[in-house]
């Protein structure tokens, strides 16, 4: 192993986090990336079944990368210190992109060429580590998922009719959304895996929550997927972490990669925008009622629709890049653009009527399109644009 990729570098180090490391030959082995977050009571039992199952050659080396607030780093020192392969714990101050984001966190640290992410609470099966890397090797494959729907596998560890019913969906969606980066993925969904450290780098990773898996499939297109099946066990110790809210990430992290290209972009901002329209006549409804005077109630009504937007343009379109102004720069040029858009259309439209001769009907429409897209041009532009030079970010799909 290298001795600048390990031991891992701190976060504050000054030459800063190696997230950009080339992928050059990097040495054969294996690095197993666990994030964890309260899972004191199962990290021991975890390494003694690793110790049994990792080979001594090729070399391994387990990175913890935790978000605890129990003792689990202790835990893991102690029980890191009997193992016969290196164990180190990464433990983050801010739990920046939750498991998504401690798993790319610990990639930018992996000394070995073959990087095997897997959870801490032995709901996957140790023993199938060296099977995940050698059907790699065997295959040529980049990426080697270890798939609950295969023959052989299975997910009796998914508590409930329940979670199984959401998995299902979940998987249903993306596979919908992502035809063509999931071909070959039966288990989008699975949080174990084997990744070549050479397919990862090159795009920017930007995990949202639980689904890792679905964030490198799809920014990273590996070339060949191959699968393995496994059976989701039953959790060792304590409860899951997953929340009804990591279901919501779960949809914004889908929306976020959807949007990564920009027609993709342009046509979630058109949907956002048709939405737009029920809060707005829903206000206008009510300020009328309550007897506003229509107009004065059209221009309150329009700034309903003008947050409501913002709130769907940020969480979903572009959720990815609204970090280079503060949110309340970003509300301010996001109204001003929203609300020119309405004086814009006016004279447009007696443009189009009085000089191209259009019927108002027609003209209308035109008008429509055209300060859409101007307005979609400029929001992108002068909202989420990022100030300074910045690196490519464009992701297929
Ligand atoms: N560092 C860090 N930060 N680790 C976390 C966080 C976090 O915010 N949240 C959870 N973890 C760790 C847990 O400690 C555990 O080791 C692993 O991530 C998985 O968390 P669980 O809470 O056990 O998830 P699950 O069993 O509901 O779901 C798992 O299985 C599903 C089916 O394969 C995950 O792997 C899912 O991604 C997967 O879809
Ligand atoms: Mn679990």
């Amino acid at each position: 192993m290298s001795e600048d990729l390990w031991p891992p570098r701190s976060l504050d180090d000054p030459r800063g986090p190696e997230v950009d490391a080339p992928p050059v030959s990097a040495p054969a082995g294996i690095t197993l990336i666990i994030p964890t977050f309260n899972e004191a009571d199962n990290v021991g039992e975890l390494l003694r079944r690793l110790a049994a199952a990792l080979p001594a050659d090729p070399p391994c080396e387990v990175l913890f990368v935790d978000d605890s607030t129990d003792d689990t780093p202790a835990a893991i020192e102690k029980a890191g210190a009997d193992c016969p392969f290196p164990v180190a714990v990464l433990h983050r101050e801010r739990a920046v992109g939750g498991l998504g984001g401690a798993v790319v966190e610990g990639m930018a640290r992996a000394g070995y060429e073959w990087i095997v992410v897997m959870d801490a609470d032995l709901q996957h099966p140790p023993h199938l580590v060296p099977e995940l890397v050698g059907e790699g090797i065997r295959t040529g494959a980049d990426l080697v998922v270890a798939s609950r729907h295969l023959p052989g596998g299975s997910r009796a560890g998914l508590a409930g009719g329940y979670r199984v019913a959401v998995s299902r969906a979940a998987t249903l969606l993306a596979k919908g959304l992502f035809p063509r980066a999931l071909r070959g993925v039966g288990d989008p969904m699975s949080g174990f895996f084997a990744i070549r450290r050479g397919a990862v780098t090159g795009a920017a990773l930007a995990p949202l929550g639980y689904k890792i898996l679905l964030e490198l499939a799809v920014r990273c297109r590996p070339r060949t997927i191959a699968e393995v099946p496994y059976v989701f066990e039953d959790r060792h110790a304590g409860a899951s972490k997953s929340t009804p809210r990591e279901g919501l990430r779960f949809l914004a992290h889908l929306a976020a990669l959807r949007c990564a290209n920009p027609l993709a972009r342009m046509i979630g901002f058109g949907l956002v925008g048709l939405s737009g329209f029920v809060p707005n006549l829903a206000a206008l409804w009510l300020l009328t009622h309550v007897g506003v005077q229509y107009l004065v109630a059209e221009v309150i009504a329009n700034q309903a629709g003008v947050l409501w937007n913002f709130w769907l343009i940020e969480t979903l379109v572009f959720r990815d890049r609204r970090h280079h102004r503060r949110r309340l720069d970003r509300l301010g040029r996001f109204a001003l653009l929203a609300n020119a858009d309405l004086l814009l259309r006016i004279p447009l439209i007696a443009l189009f009527v009085g000089r191209l001769d259009m019927d108002v009907l027609p003209a209308t429409a035109l008008a429509l399109v055209t300060t859409f897209v101007l307005r979609f041009v400029a929001t992108e532009a002068l909202v989420y644009l990022p100030r300074g030079p910045r690196a490519a970010t464009t992701t297929r799909s």
